[in-house]
């Protein structure tokens, strides 16, 4: 599963090296990021020209905060790869200013043309980013109220599940919806009712996934 989807941003970046990356964290994308390391290693994939927009991020956590997504990506990615450090973008929860950072995230994604080949997770209640059921499928990049269940799935990546925030920026349904390709990947049984919810579920805003059937290229790769 994730040697497939390594491979397929590998060729998304032989066609066009200076692609537009939407990236995820959590622990789906784990071995996607450790087979596109490799296949930077091997010398088949260069990121030099390449530009990330990650979908999402806490409020209220510095990017040196090991529960951040800044610093997952650093770790796990950016780190690794020849990617240039002013060329890899995620929202900052900690702006004095969130409402303008959300605005100014969305820009800087229009300002290199959108996103190329975006790289999804899906929460078990049908969360793409952290857009949670109920977000407009009309979203833009916004801060979002964490769902309970969300919070607590992530409660082992922080000290005490009391440190897991309540807020989040991310990417909108419609920024999402708005890139040119998406591979959306899913990992265990317990993720299999949500592909079945995604792929022949009402489309709703209640799951916010559906949207993706109405997307005209999308790719969901699912590993046991
Ligand atoms: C991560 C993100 C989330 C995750 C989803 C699945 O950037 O936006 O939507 O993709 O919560 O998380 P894991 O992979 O930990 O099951």
């Amino acid at each position: 599963m994730s040697a497939w989807a390594a491979n397929a941003c590998v060729q998304q970046l032989q066609d066009q090296p200076d692609s537009v990356l939407g990236l995820a964290t959590g622990g789906t994308p784990l071995g996607f990021y450790r087979a596109l390391v490799d296949r930077y290693k091997q010398g088949l994939v260069s990121f030099a020209d390449a530009v990330t927009f990650n979908l999402d991020e806490y409020v209220g956590l510095d990017p040196d905060n090991p529960a951040s997504y800044r610093y997952y990506m650093e770790q796990h990615f950016f780190r690794h790869v020849d990617l240039l450090p002013e060329h890899c973008h995620l929202p900052n929860g900690k702006a004095a200013d969130l409402v303008a950072e959300c605005e100014g995230y969305e820009t800087a994604i229009a300002s290199h043309g959108g996103i190329d080949l975006q790289i999804l997770g899906i929460g078990v209640n049908g969360h793409i980013g952290f857009n949670e059921p109920g977000t407009a499928f009309s979203s833009k990049t916004h801060i979002a109220t964490l769902a309970e269940s969300t919070r607590r799935q992530n409660a082992r990546y922080f000290p005490t599940p009391d440190d897991v925030p309540t807020e989040a920026i991310t990417m909108g349904i419609d920024t999402i919806m708005q890139a040119k390709k998406i591979i959306l990947l899913a990992f265990g049984e317990h993720k299999k009712p949500a592909l079945e919810h995604l792929k022949s579920g009402r489309i709703s805003e209640d799951f916010p996934a559906t949207i993706l059937r109405k997307h005209a290229d999308v790719t969901v790769v699912y590993g046991k």
